[in-house]
C-alpha cells in the first residue's frame, strides 16, 4: 500500500438527487464512487455534517461522520456469516452531540492526558484547558472529536480523507496545525488510518482513534470474555489522576502481562478501576507492526491491531455506566466496549525519558494504524 499515493488521490463526486413530493429536489444518498456513499447528517458548529459509508468487496461496511471523524459503525460478519456492528456508536448525530466519551472519534491535538495541562517548549510554558480534574484529556474541552472535518472521498477506493486546521491557541496549544486523516477500508477487512500533520510553530501532537470494540456485535454482552494479547513487556504505571509516574514497569507477574492471550475478565478485579493503561510496545522497527490481538470465541471474530506507534492505551470501558443508550435503546453498561488506542505515551511533553511528541515547523508528523477483523 502506498500511503502517500492515497493522500494525493482526487475525488470525483457524482451526486444523485432524488425528487421530493413537493417538487423540490432534496439531497439523499450520494455516490462519490462505487465504494463510497454519503448522506447529509445534520449540522454542528454551524456547519453541515455528512455521514460516509465505505464498502469493500465482501460487503463489509464502515461508516464515518465528518463530525469528530467518528467511526460510527463497522458491520462485519461473524463465523456464521451474520453481520453486526462491532463498535459502539449511534445512528444519528444527536447521539454524538450529547458528548458520549469519545465514541469512535479522532482524538487530538494530544491523545490521553497531560499533567496539570501544562508543558514547556524551550523556555515557553503553555497552559492548556484542564478538562479532567486538574489535568488535560484528549485535546481539551473541544478536541478534534467535537469539530467538523472537511472530507473528500477517493476516486476509486473505499477511502476517505479528512482534513482540519487546528488554529494557533486552540485549547491552549501553540501553532496552526494542519491535519490530514485518511481512513481506508481494504478488501482484507482492514481499516487503515493514516495520520499526518504539519505546524507553523513548535507544538506537541499525539493523534489516535477512540473506537470502542465489542466483537460480539451486541452491547448486551460485556467484553470480559474477549481474549487479549499485547506485545508489550512493560507498561507505564499511573498516579491517582492517571498521569504516568515516569517509570516503565515490567508486566511480568502482574495483571498487565498480556504477552500470552488472557481473558480480559480474568484479572481485571486486581486492577484498581479496571484497565486504563499505556502499554510500551515491544517493537522490531519503525514500520507498521502487529502489536495486539483481540478475539471473541462466541462470534469467532478476531481483531488485529497494527501500528507504527510506540504505545497502546488499553481502556476497558471503566467509565461506561449504562446512562448512555444505543440508538435502539440498549443501555451501554460498564465494560461493554474496550479501546485499543495506538499512541505516544500519556504526558510525554513532561516526561523527558518517553519518546518525544514534539513537532517543529518543517517536520512532518506521520503515523499509521491498521485494525483488521477476520473470523476464525
Ligand atoms: C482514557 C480514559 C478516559 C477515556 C474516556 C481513555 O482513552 O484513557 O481514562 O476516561 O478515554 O472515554
Amino acid at each position: 500500500m502506498n500511503f502517500k499515493k492515497l493522500l494525493l488521490m482526487t475525488t470525483i463526486t457524482t451526486a444523485a438527487l432524488t425528487s421530493c413530493g413537493d417538487g423540490a429536489e432534496k439531497k439523499s444518498e450520494e455516490s462519490t464512487n462505487e465504494k463510497v456513499t454519503k448522506v447529509a447528517w445534520g449540522e454542528a458548529d454551524g456547519k453541515p455534517v455528512d455521514l460516509y459509508t465505505l464498502t469493500n468487496a465482501n460487503g463489509v461496511q464502515i461508516k464515518i461522520s465528518t463530525y469528530g471523524g467518528v467511526v460510527t459503525s463497522w458491520v462485519t460478519p461473524d463465523k456464521a456469516g451474520n453481520k453486526s456492528n462491532v463498535v459502539l456508536g449511534f445512528d444519528s448525530l444527536s447521539g454524538y452531540l450529547a458528548k458520549p466519551p469519545y465514541f469512535g472519534a479522532i482524538i487530538g491535538r494530544y491523545g490521553n492526558r497531560i499533567g496539570k495541562g501544562t508543558f514547556k517548549i524551550d523556555t515557553t510554558t503553555y497552559q492548556l484547558a484542564t478538562n479532567n480534574g486538574e489535568n488535560h484529556l484528549h485535546g481539551g474541552n473541544k478536541g478534534y472529536d467535537k469539530v467538523v472535518w472537511d472530507a473528500k472521498a477517493a476516486d476509486s477506493t473505499a477511502s476517505l480523507t479528512l482534513t482540519y486546521l487546528s488554529k494557533d491557541g486552540e485549547e491552549g496549544y501553540p501553532g496552526n496545525l494542519n491535519i490530514t486523516v485518511v481512513y481506508t477500508l481494504t478488501d482484507d477487512n482492514e481499516l487503515l488510518i493514516d495520520y499526518t500533520a504539519e505546524t507553523d510553530k513548535a507544538t506537541v501532537v499525539n493523534l489516535t482513534n477512540h473506537s470502542y470494540f465489542n466483537l460480539t456485535g451486541d452491547v448486551n454482552n460485556t467484553i470480559l470474555d474477549h481474549q487479549l494479547q499485547i506485545n508489550a513487556d512493560k507498561y507505564t504505571p499511573v498516579d491517582a489522576g492517571l498521569i504516568p509516574t515516569g517509570e516503565l514497569k515490567d508486566v511480568k507477574g502482574t495483571p498487565f502481562d498480556f504477552l500470552q492471550p488472557h481473558k480480559i475478565g480474568e484479572r481485571i478485579a486486581a486492577v484498581d478501576g479496571g484497565y486504563d493503561h499505556n502499554f510500551v510496545l515491544t517493537r522490531k522497527g519503525s514500520d507498521l507492526e502487529l502489536v495486539a490481538t483481540l478475539s471473541d470465541s462466541v462470534s469467532g471474530r478476531k481483531l488485529e491491531v497494527f501500528t507504527t506507534e510506540p504505545g497502546l492505551q488499553f481502556y476497558s470501558g471503566n467509565f461506561l455506566d449504562g446512562t448512555i443508550k444505543t440508538s435502539d435503546g440498549k443501555s451501554i453498561n460498564l465494560r461493554t466496549g474496550l479501546c485499543l488506542e495506538t499512541q505516544h505515551f500519556p504526558d510525554s511533553p513532561n516526561q523527558p525519558t518517553f519518546p518525544s511528541t514534539l513537532l517543529k515547523p518543517g517536520e512532518k508528523y506521520h503515523t499509521v494504524t491498521k485494525y483488521k477483523i477476520s473470523v476464525n
